[in-house]
């Protein structure tokens, strides 16, 4: 984690659904800007697992293919030579013979322990698991390490019993559950603007904040991944992870020490703070909708509805928007909104803090009555940038005022910025959990978002609707406590 050069082991990695979405557009790519910029051990010897008929060569061709528009020739082909295929179902165990066999010849040396990264629809977990312990492969425990990726579970009941199942064939410290939004570097800088200055931590409290938004907006609709989208929905895909991890930042207590288990027990006191939402009042708390056909960017797209391999008729969110109340002693009484959609306007990632009002209206004669109140903006992605607005006379004879920004960014527009993937795969590398998820913290999260989702299960039969293209339905904002709060849709 924050991530200094050094050597790092020997090492087998093997991707579960190699051909998959998630390997094609985040997991190869990452791999091989690591490759790239030689930060890869010399000996590491990956395996693709895969459905598609592939051998060796056929699958080289393949990543070459992938990565055609932004290889160098010579680091692509070093890249691609690291590489086994081993075609086969998960299901087969077969299949795990011939991993096994794989393994037992590696390309570039050998290496004692194995990362097992399941790039698969979460539905398929159990199987993978079952057969590593089966083959042989999980053995001898305490060795290897497997990554699994979120959703873990779909509610709280699957979360625990998945948790058992990993437990039965795998120690702790050898489970690695991602949550790629802790390896964003904007998401990171969260830690490091509210610990490291001392300007911050005295308004960081109910007495200077008036609420928090967190906003994870995407431009981009459901793709080809409907089989597991319209199972999903944008609570358990986005918000009860992402967002949730997000929020845990913004409120936790500083750490003891920057390291994995001081960071996880603060943000498992947060969840543990937040209020729980009784089944009666769901609506006052949490809000959905689906997109239907509209304009992003110019560009018609379809509704949900119209999404191939969507179920007639579904109900399933592509929008949702919550409320939640962390009851500690910094955060007591202060909202958090949170929100997250596909097909909206444009991809936004942020939080936003709104402070009070000055306590008293000293300008209320003035043109300064409907002054702005002042906002702490944290922009995770695409736009990365941080800055405090705040507000200043403008030169000249009237009492005029303009807003000013406090512009903390940190990045220059030639920085490049490190992929969360490329990070948090060095860390699986290296063995470093800090920056990934212990089951309490989703045990804790799911708790959190089970009223929601049991409530919404019974309703099925309507779904509040947005335009494509939109920032989502006006309804959400009845989840406001205050009149004059708005969701900010800008950075
Ligand atoms: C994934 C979700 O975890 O995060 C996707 O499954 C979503 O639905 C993606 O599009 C967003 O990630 P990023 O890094 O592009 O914001």
């Amino acid at each position: 984690m924050f991530d200094q050069e050094g050597d790092l082991p020997p090492c087998n990695f093997v991707i579960f659904g190699a051909t998959g979405n998630l390997a094609t557009a985040k997991l190869l790519p990452a791999l091989y800007r690591l490759e790239l910029a030689g930060r890869l051990p010399e000996v590491l010897n990956f395996v693709a697992f895969g459905r598609r008929p592939f051998d060796d060569a056929d699958w080289r061709a393949h990543v070459r293919e992938l990565l055609a528009g932004q290889a160098d020739g010579a680091v692509l082909e070093r890249f691609v030579s690291r590489f086994d295929y081993v075609c086969g179902d998960q299901d087969d165990p077969a299949a795990y013979e011939r991993l096994k066999e794989t393994l037992a010849k590696p390309k570039l040396g050998v290496c004692s322990h194995v990362v097992f990264y399941l790039a698969i629809k979460p539905g398929d977990f159990p199987a993978v698991i079952r057969n590593l312990d089966r083959s042989g492969l999980s053995r001898p425990r305490g060795l290897h390490r497997i990554v699994v990726e979120k959703p873990f579970g779909t509610d709280i009941e699957s979360a625990r019993v998945l948790n058992e199942l990993l437990h039965r064939h795998f120690e702790e410290g050898q489970i690695f559950r991602i949550d790629h939004y802790m390896g964003k570097e904007t998401v990171q800088n969260l830690l490091v603007f509210r610990f490291a200055n001392t300007l911050v931590e005295p308004l960081w409290n109910r007495n200077y904040i008036d609420h928090v938004q967190i906003t994870v907006a995407e431009a981009a609709g459901i793709g080809s991944r409907a089989g597991y989208y319209d199972q999903a929905g944008a609570l358990r895909d986005m918000l009860q992870n992402h967002l949730m991890q997000l929020l845990t930042l913004v409120a936790m207590e500083p750490p003891a020490a920057l390291e994995a288990d001081a960071m996880r027990d603060e943000k498992v006191k947060v969840l543990r703070c937040i209020r729980p939402i009784p089944q009666r009042s769901v609506h006052a708390h949490a809000f959905r909708a689906q997109y239907r056909v509209g304009t992003v960017a110019g560009v018609q797209v379809p509704g949900y509805q119209d999404e191939a391999g969507v179920e007639a008729g579904s109900v399933t969110e592509t929008y949702c928007a919550a409320k939640f109340y962390v009851d500690n002693w910094r955060w007591r009484g202060v909202p958090f909104y949170l929100r997250t959609g596909k097909r909206l306007k444009e991809p936004m990632s942020m939080v936003a803090i709104r402070l009070r009002h000055p306590p008293q209206q000293l300008f209320r004669e003035t043109p300064l009555e409907a002054l702005e109140p002042n906002w702490i903006v944290l922009s995770i992605q695409p736009e990365e940038c941080m800055h405090i607005e705040l507000h200043a006379k403008q030169p000249g004879l009237g009492m005029n005022t303009h807003v000013v920004r406090l512009n903390a960014s940190y990045r220059g527009a030639d920085d490049h910025p490190l992929d969360a993937y490329e990070a948090l795969l060095l860390d699986v590398i290296e063995g470093d959990h800090t920056l990934f998820i212990r089951f309490d913290e989703v045990e804790w999260a799911w708790r959190v978002v089970d009223p929601i989702l049991k409530h919404w299960a019974g309703e099925r039969d309507f779904i509040h609707a947005y335009p494509a293209g939109s920032w989502g339905p006006r309804e959400a904002n009845r989840l406001f406590d205050a009149e004059d709060t708005e969701w900010r849709n800008r950075v």
